[in-house]
């Protein structure tokens, strides 16, 4: 019976009444022992009367208590810091604790809870989803395979706010919502645990590099073989290097043009001396500077690994589902292809991501070299970039590394600001850039 009432609150209420109680008897004890004295001189006041004897008083009721105390102190002076030697240990033991806690659910809602794999793959390599594509009024225009990016390299491109702004809201109406904010299923914790689960996928810089490069190597297959015969492997790597030879040549003009860019310390400056000439293709061949503004191309729309590594899944309708010719104009909404684009997409025509047809970037970005740190950096919630652009959400990703200095979710310590590495190098982002620099 006691045990069945006993919550906090009814044992808080019986200590109260027992102290209460308690009081009253003592007050009422004391008041009647006080009550003989009022007024009477039988007995000596305290001060007037005999002192008891030292040797009484330091008898052995004074050594036990003093034996008690120090006893007591040792126990306090010894237990206090080796309990305080402990904590650390303690608090970082918590920690680990909370991060396989955090990581082993979110693999969990990843895998089940959520069934991110069937769109995202197996450990976030990316993957594809069936879409029912339909126009502005509804009307059915084909089933579709929507590709979903790969999200083990997702924290290089994004910081975890932004990551999150995406669970919470989702994506083009192909990626669901899964937050509360966005009328998803998930809790705000469980967004924070898939975040633990995505920190712990992330792949090294070695494998990023492959897969780019093996996605350039299909693109300029394809490319090649359009123009011809069926392209191989090696003639797709020739053709690569004889691009990059290209930036490389540039950067010998810079250098004609002002010996102090040799030095190593005036390297970026070379860099973004180089990148003018790219951009502009003064002093180079008019063939080589073509090719190299294809491969600039080629790397925007790079088909490898579900389109990760590609500007154009946002930047180009059509790119993530693979649009044919025949979809085309119903999906550039209009019934003629539009001028110069009768048997492809319109890249970089605006999705997601605006159009950068027509010098937009010219427009919005005053140098080559502004615009190539944008591409580098992305866009951040709070911050605006170039002559008129907002942070927006943080939805443009950064493809150079990146640095992740606020992590969400339970607060465990991140002294060290992971790093992530870059997706695309220097090298390829000024390629894309010259590219875009010329629609
Ligand atoms: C029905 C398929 C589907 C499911 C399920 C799904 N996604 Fe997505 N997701 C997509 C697609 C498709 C995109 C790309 C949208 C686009 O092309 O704009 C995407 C985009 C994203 C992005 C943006 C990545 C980038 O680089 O742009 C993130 C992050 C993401 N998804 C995480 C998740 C997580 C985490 C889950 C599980 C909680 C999940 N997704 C479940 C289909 C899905
Ligand atoms: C996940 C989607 C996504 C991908 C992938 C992406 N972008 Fe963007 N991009 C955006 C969004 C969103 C904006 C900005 C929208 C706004 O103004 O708020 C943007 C803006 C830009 C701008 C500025 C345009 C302007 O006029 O303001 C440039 C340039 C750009 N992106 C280049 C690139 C390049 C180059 C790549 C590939 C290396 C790329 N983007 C990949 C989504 C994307």
């Amino acid at each position: 019976m006691l045990l069945a009432a006993s919550t906090p609150r009814t044992i808080g209420f019986v200590i109260l009444a027992i102290v209460f109680i308690g009081g009253l008897v003592y007050l009422f004890f004391n008041i009647r022992a006080a009550k003989g004295e009022v007024g009477s001189e039988l007995e000596l006041a305290a001060n007037r009367r005999d002192d008891v004897r030292d040797e009484d008083l330091e008898g052995r009721r004074l050594d036990f208590a003093l034996g008690a105390n120090l006893v007591m102190l040792t126990i306090i002076g010894v237990s206090l810091p080796i309990y305080w030697l402990g904590e650390p240990g303690r608090q970082e033991g918590r920690d680990v604790d909370t991060a396989r806690i955090f990581t082993n659910r979110g693999e969990e809602i990843y895998l089940e809870g959520a069934q991110c794999v069937t769109c995202h793959g197996a450990d976030g390599t990316g993957g594809s989803t069936s879409y029912a594509l339909t126009s502005e009024t509804g009307e059915f225009i084909a089933q579709v395979s929507w590709e979903a990016p790969a999200l083990n390299t997702v924290l290089s491109r994004f910081s975890e706010d932004e990551v999150l702004h995406t669970l919470n809201y989702g994506r083009n109406k192909v990626m669901p919502a899964w937050g509360a904010p966005g009328g998803g299923p998930l809790t705000e914790q469980q967004l924070e645990e898939i975040m633990f689960y995505l920190r712990s996928i992330q792949i090294t810089p070695d494998r990023i590099a492959e897969q780019v490069e093996s996605g350039v190597l299909r693109a300029v297959r394809q490319h090649l073989s359009a123009a011809g015969d069926e392209a191989t492997d090696e003639q797709a790597a020739q053709w690569v290097s004889e691009a990059r030879g290209v930036a490389d040549k540039a950067r010998q003009l810079a250098k004609d043009a002002d010996q102090s860019l040799a030095l190593e310390q005036n390297s970026e400056d070379l860099r973004w001396a180089a990148l003018d000439i790219l951009v502009s293709g003064e002093g180079l061949d008019p063939d080589e500077w073509e090719q190299y503004k294809t491969y600039g191309a080629l790397l925007f729309a790079n088909p490898g690994t579900a389109g990760t590594y590609s500007c154009a899944r946002c930047h180009t309708y059509g790119f993530s589902f693979g649009a044919d010719e025949e979809m085309t104009p119903r999906v550039n909404g209009r019934d003629t292809p539009i001028p110069g684009f009768e048997d492809g997409l319109t890249q970089a025509g605006g999705f997601f991501g605006p159009s950068l047809l027509e010098g937009a970037t010219l427009s919005e970005f005053e140098s080559p070299r502004s615009h190539a740190e944008f591409v580098e950096n992305g866009q951040t919630i709070g911050t605006t970039y170039g002559r008129g652009g907002s942070g927006g959400n943080g939805q443009m990703p950064g493809f150079g590394p990146r640095v992740e200095t606020d992590t969400v979710g339970p607060g465990i310590p991140n002294d060290l600001e992971t790093p992530y590495p870059a997706l695309l190098t220097a090298e390829q982002i000024d390629a894309i850039v010259a590219y875009e620099r010329n629609l």
